[in-house]
């Protein structure tokens, strides 16, 4: 994005004072995906603190691209991701977004350019849902008509049937409808920047799990820069393109792929993230469809898992029905298309192969190849 392109959008738009819930925001045109952030050298100090909660941290992330960043409580994370969309003003540094110097923007034109989902998703209870996400693209200066357009649009994005929930209440959702409009007010005016702090969070592991499968389907096609932070090192391993692990300060102590850092953990700090079972770990990053599949075999009996699945999923489906084989087809129906199958040695092969060279954990010995067959 050249300079010029946020700056342009400095105008006399109306002031929000309501700064925990103004995710967002709008700017490129729709489709047009993400823009670059640079932090340089960028440390806050609140004051009244003896150290800097932020201490002198620099992370670029390509546009398109999701980091998640994990660490500790206390460790900076919230603080450091509203300092790009400046709910806080750094203290020193640099912030970059499409090349343009953020701290020389006008603040609260800035924030509305930059998608923020919450994770107590923030909503206005006194609003219909259609108000809360279109509150933003008003503020723009975007005509009612194009407006409803786009809260149409999205509410169908996130699985929410707009005749049905367009005109209730954020009290008449359950929490996890509630986070998809927060998803959704965060995308409405499409911001090419979201910060996403938690936001799955308050929701059970099995929406969680849904939630996180939709948005990663949406950004396939929005490219949105994304950076998401979460506590949780499984949902880092999972949403993240790249993850920062942060350590007191939001030191970074290893900014890499999710493979990667499974496979090589800078240190001990990095491997008490990662817990146990970190090779295991990596066949969840790995989709069976890059896997090279077996002939389908003669035995009918065999359960059946999708494509999408990874290699995890196919452990799990091995080890619940006690079989070392299952079938990888279409879906799970049974009825799709059957396109090979794949046994648990392959899975035992494909953590042994990437973990040739780090003896310290030995994948074999957690795969106890008795228990499917
Ligand atoms: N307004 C403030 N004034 C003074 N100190 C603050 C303020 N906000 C945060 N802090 C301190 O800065 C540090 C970083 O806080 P921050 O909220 O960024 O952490 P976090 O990593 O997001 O933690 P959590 O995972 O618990 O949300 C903490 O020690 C916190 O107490
Ligand atoms: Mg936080």
């Amino acid at each position: 994005m050249p300079d010029t392109a946020l700056d342009s959008r400095i105008s006399s738009e109306p002031t929000t004072s309501d700064s925990a819930t103004s995710l967002a925001p709008a700017a490129v045109p729709a489709g047009t995906g993400g823009a670059t952030i640079q932090l340089l050298d960028v440390t806050k100090s609140y004051p009244g603190q003896v150290a800097p909660a932020v201490d002198h941290i620099t992370l670029e992330i390509a546009a398109g691209e999701i980091v998640v960043l994990v660490g500790p409580s206390g460790c900076g994370k919230t603080t450091t991701m509203k300092m790009i969309n400046r709910l806080i003003e750094p203290t020193s540094g640099q912030i970059l977004i499409g090349g343009t110097d953020v701290l020389k923007l006008d603040a609260d034109e800035h924030r509305r350019n930059v998608g923020y989902v919450i994770q107590q998703t923030g909503l206005f209870p006194h609003m219909r849902i259609a108000e809360n996400i279109g509150l933003v693209p008003r503020m723009l200066g975007w005509s009612k008509r194009r407006t409803a357009d786009r809260v149409e649009e999205l509410l169908e994005v996130v699985g929410l049937p707009p005749g049905e929930y367009a005109r209730r209440y954020p009290r008449e959702l359950s929490g996890g409808q509630q986070q998809r409009v927060g998803v959704a007010r965060a995308l409405a005016a499409d911001p090419p920047v979201m910060l996403m702090d938690e936001p799955f969070g308050a929701t059970d592991p099995i929406t969680r799990d849904r939630l996180q499968n939709e948005f990663l389907r949406l950004q396939r096609e929005m490219g949105k820069t994304i950076v998401f932070v979460t506590h949780d090192f499984d949902e880092a391993l999972k949403m993240g393109d790249r993850i920062a692990v942060l350590g007191p300060q939001s030191v970074i102590a290893q900014f890499d792929t999710p493979e990667a850092i499974l496979a090589a953990p800078a240190n001990d700090y990095v491997s008490s993230f990662i817990g146990s079972g970190g090779q295991l770990k990596r066949l969840g990053l790995m989709p069976l469809r890059d896997a090279d599949l077996r002939p389908v075999p003669a035995r009918k009996d065999l359960s059946q898992i999708t494509i999408d699945a990874s290699l995890h999923d196919a452990l799990d489906l091995m080890l619940e029905s006690g079989q070392d084989k299952v079938l990888v087809a279409a879906d799970e129906s049974g009825e799709g298309e059957v396109f090979g199958s794949i046994r648990l040695d392959d899975l035992m092969a494909a953590i042994a192969d990437d973990s040739a060279d780090d003896p310290s954990d030995d994948p074999t010995a957690k795969l106890d190849p008795s228990a499917g067959s």
